[in-house]
């Protein structure tokens, strides 16, 4: 299986997220994850539409904007004018989810839904056809560098189950912890998305050499680009 990295730019150093964000795409990276957060849903606080719009020039990644925030439905299309590719919404933030994922489609981005660890998957059953990503949180929202909660290999594995049943393509992201140590275990149980932040921009060597170290620990059909 074929999967792809979207690093997660909350680690890199945003006084040169430019160019984090350039070497990120010239070591392959398919997609970049911003992870915006209000301070309410989630107790830290990062950056909003204008980040994006600003690192928006410099790469061609898909850009996939991971909305930890409260009532996201006010900030739909200002997300997606700033370029995002894919919005991300969290179930637990939307009482009318279909109405959010149609409002996200309308902006003719593409839409997804990101779970909290203690979240089932029941949430998503009857939306499966508005969703073109599904991203599993293996650790609780707000902070990079936080370990992988091994309870969520099962509930990735029952995602992959999940989307196959759909006969849709959907995307399967992970979130959180993802590292030299957990990977291929997560490639394992089905995800074929893996979002990583501190293993990629907080780690020991250059970006280029994080991701190959990170690609290094699939199986060769499950290394980015095989
Ligand atoms: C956490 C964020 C993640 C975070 C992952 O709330 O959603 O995207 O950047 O960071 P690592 O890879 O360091 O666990
Ligand atoms: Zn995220």
């Amino acid at each position: 299986m074929k999967v792809r990295f979207a690093p997660s730019v909350l680690s890199a150093d945003f006084s040169r997220l430019g160019d984090h964000a350039r070497q990120a795409r010239e070591a392959g990276a398919e997609w970049l994850h911003f992870d915006v957060m209000d301070g309410h849903f989630v107790p830290n606080i990062t950056f909003g539409p204008l980040v994006i719009r600003s690192v928006r020039p410099v790469s061609d990644a898909s850009f996939e904007t991971h909305l930890m925030i409260e009532k996201p439905e006010r900030y739909i299309e200002e997300f997606a004018a700033a370029g995002s590719d894919r919005i991300l919404v969290h179930p637990e933030t939307c009482p009318h989810l279909h109405r959010t994922l149609q409002q996200i489609r309308a902006t003719g981005k593409s839409p997804g839904v990101a779970l909290n660890p203690s979240t089932p998957l029941d949430v998503i059953e009857y939306v499966m056809d508005d969703l073109d990503g599904i991203l599993i949180m293996t650790v609780n929202p707000g902070f990079g560098g936080q370990s992988f909660i091994p309870a969520m290999l099962p509930k990735i594995r029952r995602a992959a189950d999940m989307i196959r049943r759909s006969g849709r393509h959907i995307d399967l992201g992970v979130d959180g912890g993802v590292n030299v140590d957990t990977i291929a275990n997560v490639v394992d149980a089905g995800a074929d998305l893996l979002i990583a932040g501190s293993s990629v921009f907080a780690g020991f060597g250059t970006v280029k050499q994080n991701l190959d170290e990170l690609a290094a620990c699939l199986a060769p059909d499950g290394a980015p680009g095989a």
